[in-house]
């Protein structure tokens, strides 16, 4: 949720190789999937008119396009910038909202990822001291506070105003300052808001996340909770809100910048879809041994930590609720043991009953979602054991757990979570296995059965994938449909549920998923002649009283879409039109099942004439609560 960069490179002789206004550019065009109601840059250096430069442009998805257009009189040798691209949330997504936000003079910008919960207390008090505040933000206030700290002791320099600023200040931030006054320095803090630094070629940088700046590194730094870090060419120097120095935590990275580029895919969540095979098969990557266990040495729970759970919860939010109901159907048949699922913003304010023999598992791609991580964190509070299931190596939430169990998806871009949705089922599949085997609740016999049939997921995923034209098909026979109802029962509920999700998160089609068997207690209101339900109908134990489901809307005139297995005649005489899928032992069909609806709400958007990337409204990481 929103995304910030900077760069400093200075601008005597000995600047470093890297141009301020290319990489603030190139960083907001991979931070763009964080928000794009407004981007804006602001720079900083003896050519820039006044020491200071700055641009914002607010015009929807196109606002990178007219932001970059907008540069074409930019200075052309600033020693430091900054730049957003914004999800709003405090004020309309306007140009005047659109940050870098400056100071009265002028000579201050800033750029804030996050919500300043105490905005209107502060506002109020710096406007009675003559302030004068142009925007509708929260962020705002931060400029202005950071401007009478350092009016009020000009000898503390840009880093100390912002210390005893953001020492005034309630909420979460990352933020970028620069002043032109100090022309080479980025000062930088971060309070639940992610942020990385580098350091290459003479130059400093800093971005909410890596594919930002990963084309001038692989090597950074994270910023921890409440620090605050002086970027100068070539160093950073971090401190904490008192101003005592720390070493910042070195991260390296292996990826490469192919893995955020689209490779010759049309969008993203294609390319990414069409990479979920590998996706599966590197999650389950020497975790499955070929003498049938399982090995979690990555996971520092011993087994004896394993052993005294009583009862597990799983947190998250989105499509990661999702995997994480699936767990529960597995973690409760294989392992025998309670799951409680809860929406992560749900959890955290209800007082939940956990214990130091509790699991709670926060399942997060990105791991910063802020109603995931502050769920962990209330967990991890009250006593409970924490693992985490995450897709970025050292997130916030990796590093509050006891445990972290990472999805080994690559980096996912489009806002759509596809390819690491399947990477989180498997990875949950796996821990559920695992404390099956450590709880010794499965014969040995039983378990080298279900590992077989999981080491064959990423072939049986591959073939689901094949289907693209067929579901494309199936989806121009709908186009016009203007709602749907998706239904599943068991772990085809889930998956009908992402379905749901999918369908209405990029198409803007009014799409609910239920649990078949609910349907007759109140939502079967809504079907009539014409209405679509798309059934999750491949063979479970209740596929029987699923087709009793179907059959029920049948009758009222609703057109029938149903996933079914290969070959599975009998449930295509209920349908109207078949997404074919492979099988698979039942509690691995999620994996598989979702395939085709991923591609069936991907077709319909671009069928739609919809950028499948940048939906309306959606951020792809949304750290603010
Ligand atoms: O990064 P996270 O997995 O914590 O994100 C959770 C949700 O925001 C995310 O799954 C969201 O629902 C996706 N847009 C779904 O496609």
């Amino acid at each position: 949720m929103c995304g910030i960069i900077g760069i400093t490179t200075g601008s005597g002789p000995e600047a470093g190789d890297q141009s301020v206004l290319d990489v603030l550019v190139e960083g907001l065009a991979r931070l763009e999937y964080r928000g794009y109601d407004s981007a804006g840059l602001a720079m900083v250096g003896p050519l820039a008119a006044d020491g200071m430069w700055r641009v914002r442009a607010a015009n929807g998805t196109r606002s990178l396009d007219d932001l970059i257009k907008g540069t074409k009189d930019a200075p052309g040798h600033p020693s430091a910038g900054i730049g957003h691209t914004r999800w709003a949330t405090h004020g309309r997504p306007n140009e005047g909202n659109a940050h870098p936000h400056a100071d009265c003079t002028g000579n201050l910008a800033l750029v804030h990822n996050g919500i300043i919960e105490n905005h209107l207390e502060l506002s109020d008090r710096l406007i009675d001291d003559g302030h004068h505040f142009e925007s509708e933000t929260d962020t705002e206030v931060l400029a202005h506070l950071v401007e009478s700290h350092l009016a009020a002791r000009p000898d503390d320099r840009l880093a100390g105003a912002v210390r005893l600023a953001l020492g005034e200040v309630r909420g979460a931030f990352s933020i970028a300052v620069v002043h032109a006054s100090d022309p080479d320095v980025i000062v930088a803090a971060r309070r639940v808001s992610p942020l990385i630094m580098g350091v290459s070629d003479g130059a400093a940088f800093l971005a909410s996340d890596i594919p930002a700046i990963l084309g001038l590194t692989h090597d950074f730094f994270i910023l921890d909770d409440d620090q605050v870090a002086e970027l100068r060419p070539g160093s950073i120097s971090v401190t904490t809100l008192d101003g005592d120095p720390v070493e910042p935590d070195p991260l390296h990275v292996e990826w490469d910048l192919d893995a955020a580029r689209k490779d010759g895919f049309d969008d993203f969540m294609a390319k990414e879809m069409h990479e979920q095979p590998k996706a599966v098969a590197d999650t389950l990557l020497d975790r499955l041994l070929p003498d049938g266990t399982l090995v979690l040495d990555e996971v520092h729970l011993t087994n004896e930590e394993f052993r005294s759970i009583t009862k597990v919860f799983v947190v998250a939010c989105g499509s990661s609720y999702h995997a994480g109901l699936m767990a529960k159907y597995a973690i409760e048949h294989w392992a025998r043991l309670p799951v409680e699922i809860d929406i992560a913003s749900e959890f955290r304010y209800r007082n939940p009953v956990v214990d130091g023999n509790t699991l709670v598992i926060g399942v997060s791609q990105s791991g910063e979602t802020v109603d995931t991580s502050q769920a962990v964190r209330e967990a991890k509070a009250l006593g409970a054991k924490v693992l985490v299931i995450s897709n970025v190596v050292d997130s916030s939430m990796a590093r509050d757990a006891d445990a972290v169990l990472y999805t080994r998806a690559g980096p996912e871009i489009g806002v759509a979570a596809t390819k690491t949705h399947l990477a989180q089922i498997i990875a949950l599949e796996i821990l559920a296995l695992y404390l099956a085997q450590v709880r010794e609740t499965l014969s040995p016999a039983e378990a080298r059965g279900l590992l077989d049939a999981m080491g064959a997921l990423p072939d049986k995923v591959a073939e689901a994938m094949e289907r693209g034209d067929a579901v494309h098909a199936v989806a121009e026979r709908y186009r016009t449909s203007p709602s749907f109802l998706f239904l599943g029962r068991h772990v085809g509920y889930p998956v009908a549920l992402e379905g749901a999700l999918k369908l209405k998160e990029i198409s803007y089609l009014r799409a609910e998923g239920f649990p078949a068997g609910e349907l007759k207690h109140g939502p079967i209101a809504l079907v009539e002649p014409g209405t679509v339900v798309v059934g999750v109908a491949t063979r479970t134990p209740v596929w029987e009283k699923m087709i009793a489901n179907i059959a029920e809307v049948k009758s009222r005139g609703a057109s029938v879409v149903l996933v079914a297995n290969d070959g599975d005649v009998e449930t295509a005489r209920h349908a109207d039109d078949v997404l074919w899928v492979p099988a698979t032992e039942h509690l691995f069909a999620p994996v598989i099942d979702v395939v085709p609806l991923q591609m069936f709400a991907h077709s319909m958007a671009r069928l739609h004439g919809l950028d499948v990337d940048r939906p309306r409204n959606l951020a792809k990481t949304v750290t603010v609560e």
